[in-house]
């Protein structure tokens, strides 16, 4: 099977995210292509996706979000497994469970073109430089930590998890 890994990022987190899954997936022995959604010419050759992107405004950028409307049709009927990259592991305790509930709204737009077979809202990269000046102050007034908080942990397993339904689609 052939899987394609695409992602949209805007300062590189979501990037470097598909670049480990798709490392990892391969390492379990899997044909995969890594392409930005800028860098796809095509879909039809591919027998199942892993589709990513950063999150502005509780949504995927538009250029990921185009992608799936504009691929609905080839992507329906094949395994897809979509993550998206926010902030919400930069909070803490009740602060986090209220910002991981941004998950409903991602998805609610998703789910218009796919039905995924999973659908994962990781952690990204926190810099000051991420909302700007008077964003930062607000974040850390929230309680919010500046950092990477991608967790590779969760990435491994989860890659697992998606190398071990390609494996059963294969057999
Ligand atoms: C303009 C802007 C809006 C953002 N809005 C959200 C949001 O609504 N929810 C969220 O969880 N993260 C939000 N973030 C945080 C990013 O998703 C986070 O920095 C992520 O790591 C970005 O991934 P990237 O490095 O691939 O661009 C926002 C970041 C920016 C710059």
């Amino acid at each position: 099977m052939r899987v394609l890994v695409v992602y949209a990022s805007a300062a590189g987190s979501t990037a470097g995210i598909a670049e480990w899954i798709t490392g990892a997936l391969m390492a379990r022995g899997h044909e995969v292509e890594l392409r930005s959604v800028e860098e796809v010419t095509g879909v039809a050759d591919y027998d199942a996706f892993v589709i990513g992107s950063a999150v502005h405004d509780k949504a995927w950028l538009p250029a990921a979000a185009d992608f799936l409307a504009q691929n609905r049709r080839t992507l329906c009927g094949k395994p897809v497994w979509l993550f998206s990259v926010g902030l919400p592991g930069a909070l803490r305790g009740p602060l986090r469970r209220w910002a991981m509930l941004e998950e409903t709204d991602i998805l609610a737009e998703l789910l218009r073109d796919v039905t995924p077979v999973e659908h994962r809202l990781f952690t990204g990269v926190i810099t000051p430089s991420t909302f700007g000046k008077f964003g930062a102050l607000l974040f850390r007034a929230m309680g919010g930590r500046f950092g990477d908080f991608r967790d590779w942990a969760e990435m491994e397993r989860w890659s697992e998890s998606i190398a071990d339904v390609l494996a059963e689609q294969k057999s």
